[in-house]
């Protein structure tokens, strides 16, 4: 393997542009989801974005370790890539534990808001999943009561995958003796 990060948007739509299904990690971390995620599924494309530095050094490492083709790593902002993407390219997309900015004065800058949500439906398949993860209570309902504003997708009753608790966040959240909430929204 070669490339296993860029900050490249061309470079991240053509490994897109490979594969038939394609699903991208939005704020990936220390990359423990996207690398275990990564191991379940070899015929999937799959995109982690993550900003800090820091960060993608250690995702690098572990996408490098594990010899995963199928994973790439895009460091930049996720809103400069997804004003990218093809309408109708996307199997699905995760969001765990993004910053909850939990100051009233500070919530606009959340990522999970209407205009990236109508994005998200924008660039997903039909059928296509966002799975939602946090454990800041208000955040999980302003993202619920988002997707069933939005009109375009389902609240399906079903579960996040089982590696997102492995994700750093997920881990510090119940090692604090929080219960974090997940949420699914399927476009229709
Ligand atoms: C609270 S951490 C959660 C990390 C990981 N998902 C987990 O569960 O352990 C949120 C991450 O999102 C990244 N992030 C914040 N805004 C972002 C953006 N606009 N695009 C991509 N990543 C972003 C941060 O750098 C940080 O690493």
């Amino acid at each position: 393997m070669d490339l296993v990060a860029t900050s490249v948007i061309e470079s991240a739509l053509a490994f897109l542009g490979r594969w038939r299904r394609v699903e991208i990690e939005i704020g990936s971390g220390n990359g423990h989801f996207l690398t275990e995620y990564g191991k379940r599924l070899p015929d999937c494309g799959l995109l982690g974005i993550e900003t800090k530095n820091r960060r993608c050094g250690k995702i690098q490492k572990k996408i490098r370790n594990n010899g995963l083709d199928n994973v790439l790593l895009f460091q930049g902002r996720a809103e400069s890539l997804f004003d990218r993407l093809a309408p109708d390219l996307v199997d699905a997309i995760h969001v765990y534990f993004p910053d909850p900015w939990p100051k009233s004065k500070h919530r606009r800058r959340r990522l999970f808001k209407m205009p990236a949500l109508e994005v998200f439906h924008r660039v997903l398949k039909t059928g296509g999943r966002i799975y939602f993860a946090t454990d800041v209570f208000d955040y999980y309902l302003q993202a619920k009561v988002l997707g069933i504003l939005h009109g375009g997708f389902a609240v399906p009753a079903e579960n996040l995958p089982p590696e997102t608790t492995l994700s750093m966040f997920s881990l510090r959240t119940r090692t604090a003796g929080r219960s974090p909430k997940g949420l699914v929204l399927r476009k229709t």
